[in-house]
């Protein structure tokens, strides 16, 4: 038994290490066969030891049943987005403010890094194994996707060192490069399957699939470049993280830099904008980190991006098509945008069939006709739209073209007021507007309304079932049966959906009311300030704007929105259907204002990522690495080095029970 156990572990060991060599140093050692021959003969041993199978073993990259949904998982720390940088102004001004916020005119030295288009996922591990991995998700709470994670063989299911930290979260991008999908999407062809339209879709689809044995088959790799929670671990950089991910066994990308000075920056950027094309994966931009960890602490976050980041994005994506048509679209607010329906065209991997043109100034501007042959811009997520006319492809009889008078939804009047370069339906009770306005409320960052999709709101809307956003909270299951494409087990579904909707955070539903000018970031702010609807609805304009982030067109937009009758109306029939704003999350006291705190050691008395909330509730900070800057250390058991870190910094040292007092 001992020698069967010693051989499986041989085994378990050869074949991680194989894995490592194909994928993190890309240098295989051993044939394909050779590697499958090795997994076959510990297929083997481990059916007949069945009792010897454990959670970091090569084989248990495949299996599991097919779940029914993704668990949510909370991210102990948060993962943050990006802000980005456009031009090279932007990246100077971003090196400037961090030499004025960390107040020295010495320069600053970066880590540069491509910024791989893919998915960010964060991987956890528990005294080196694999413990779970979830996606971003909104960047507090992400979906539990461990079994597809676990299929992909370049994320070490065991940490590859004798002393790993005690907790250790991994953050990376998932991707396909283009040999793999372009394979992919040739055997997809021959089987008759729908194709993917890019490798970024592709890659999402594949790590968001309920069955993993589908993920498995899907060759999707991984690049690390971030972490989240380290314990018992310190390094002074974020390169020399970088440095120790693949002698922990996580793969890096071999671009990465470390330099000193915006005009560094500035020339990687360039440098990778050239090489772009010639990768074998796709990158958006790339990313410059402050390097030194003590420093990033300093600079510390704003609520959605670091100060210490940023992405420094690549000039947009271009091509040449045609305009068939120009028609005009009616938004949520009643605006009128002029859009072109083009000859379908790739860019930069996907395909476009419509561009934005803005507004009649822009058309105007441009001199865009219907039938111009005209170079269009895609950049990210955002939609595309035409940069301008090939002027000497035009014909003579093409046509200029110009908005109309009235909405072509519901023929009211448009208006375009002085000075403004928005033509606007006037009429509250357009079809397009309110769908326009029905689909934002439902949408994933506002109610998030499950399975509550586009169509539907229009199908509900044509048929007269609802109107505003409180008729949403009356729907029946019959309802939408009898609508088409719909049937008894969807529509139960549906009416789940709103049911579970209605437990909501107040800023989910102030985002929702749509109003003008105000986003998820606002929404936040207002929940923080206000804390109630009531309140928001009784604040005055200077209330409004004495907000740090609330300007005067905002807060003219909210004064607006809650002096109307009917407005008002709306939303108390919302709160009388049962809908109930959870704790205010974001309720602070200032107990902790200015006070950095690190947590180290096995917590006895509450988890983790409670005493981050508490710290945070109490307007606080939470860091994983101790500086000089870190007010308090709070010690579980067994805690290492950060202890000893702590006394030689003078840091002070709390025991879980007095952080607790300190907190009540
Ligand atoms: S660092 C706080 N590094 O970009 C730092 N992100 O907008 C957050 N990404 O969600 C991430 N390559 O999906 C970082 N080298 C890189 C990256 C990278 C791609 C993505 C990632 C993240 C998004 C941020």
């Amino acid at each position: 038994m001992k020698s069967i156990k010693k051989k499986i572990s041989k085994l378990k060991d050869e074949i991680n290490q194989h894995n490592i060599n194909y994928y993190v140093h890309d240098n295989p050692t051993i044939s394909d066969c050779e590697y499958d021959s090795l997994l076959n003969e510990l297929i083997q041993l481990e059916k007949n030891n069945p009792e010897l199978i454990t959670a970091d073993s090569p084989t248990q990259r495949i299996g599991a049943t097919p779940l029914t949904e993704f668990n949510t998982i909370e991210h102990s720390l948060p993962m943050l987005s990006l802000a980005n940088a456009m031009n090279d102004d932007e990246i100077h001004d971003f090196d400037k403010q961090i030499k004025k916020i960390l107040n020295t005119e010495n320069e600053i030295e970066y880590t540069c890094e491509p910024k791989l288009d893919g998915l960010a996922v964060e991987l956890v591990y528990i005294n080196g194994i694999f413990q779970h991995g979830s996606t971003r998700g909104d960047g507090v709470n992400g979906e539990d996707i461990t079994q597809n994670l676990k299929s992909i063989k370049s994320i070490p299911l065991k940490i590859k060192n004798e002393n790993p930290p005690e907790i250790l979260e991994v953050r990376g991008e998932v991707f396909i490069d283009h040999k793999d999908f372009e394979k992919l999407n040739k055997t997809r062809l021959n089987s008759g399957e729908q194709l993917f339209a890019n490798p970024r879709n592709c890659a999402a689809g594949s790590l968001r699939q309920l069955d993993s044995k589908i993920t498995a088959q899907r060759p999707l790799k991984i690049n690390c470049y971030a972490f989240g929670l380290i314990n018992e671990f310190e390094f002074d950089r974020h390169s020399d993280f970088l440095k120790k991910l693949p002698k922990w066994g996580f793969p890096v990308n071999n671009l990465i830099k470390t330099g000193v000075g915006s005009d560094f920056l500035v020339h990687y950027k360039n440098e990778l904008e050239n090489l772009r094309d010639s990768l074998n994966y796709d990158i958006d931009g790339v990313v410059f980190k402050v390097n030194s960890i003590e420093k990033q602490n300093e600079l510390g976050n704003r609520s959605r991006n670091p100060r210490w980041a940023i992405a420094g994005k690549f000039k947009s994506r271009q091509a040449t098509t045609v305009i068939n048509n120009i028609f005009p679209s009616v938004g949520r607010t009643g605006a009128i945008t002029p859009v072109a329906q083009l000859e379908p065209v790739n860019v930069g991997g996907v395909m476009v069939s419509n561009a934005t043109l803005h507004n009649q100034d822009e058309i105007n501007k441009k001199d865009v006709q219907v039938g111009d042959t005209v170079v269009i811009q895609r950049a990210g997520d955002v939609i595309p739209e035409v940069v301008k006319v090939i002027l000497e492809k035009r014909q003579d009889d093409f046509t200029k073209y110009i908005l109309p008078n009235f909405c072509p939804e519901c023929q009211s009047k448009v208006i375009r007021p002085e000075g403004e370069a928005v033509a606007r339906c006037q009429n509250f009770s357009c079809p397009a507007q309110i769908k326009g306005r029905l689909k934002h409320f439902v949408a994933k960052s506002c109610m998030n309304i499950d399975g509550f999709g586009e169509k539907l709101v229009e199908q509900l809307v044509d048929e007269n079932i609802i109107k505003d956003f409180s008729d949403i909270f009356k729907i029946t299951k019959e309802d939408i049966q009898d609508l088409e494409r719909q049937g008894e087990k969807s529509a139960k579904n549906i009416v789940d959906s709103i049911n579970k909707a209605k437990d909501t955070s107040l800023h989910r539903f102030v985002h929702g009311l749509g109003i003008r000018n105000v986003g998820e970031h606002a929404s936040k702010l207002l929940e923080t300030n206000f804390k109630s609807i009531e309140n928001i609805k009784n604040a005055t304009f200077e209330d409004f704007v004495n907000i740090h982030e609330i300007g005067d067109i905002m807060a003219k937009s909210i004064v607006e929105f809650f002096n109307s009758h009917n407005n008002n109306l709306i939303i108390d029939k919302c709160l009388n259907s049962g809908m109930q704003f959870k704790k205010d999350d974001n309720a602070k006291s200032d107990k902790f204002l200015g006070l950095s705190f690190v947590f180290t050691g096995s917590l006895t008395q509450f988890k983790r990522s409670d005493a981050k909330k508490i710290v945070e509730s109490n307007n606080g900070k939470v860091s994983s690495t101790i500086s000089k800057k870190t007010n308090y250390l709070v010690v579980g058991e067994n805690a290492g080095s950060k202890l000893k870190k702590a006394r030689k910094l003078g840091v002070s040292v709390l025991s879980e029970g007095e952080f607790l007092n300190m907190s009540n």
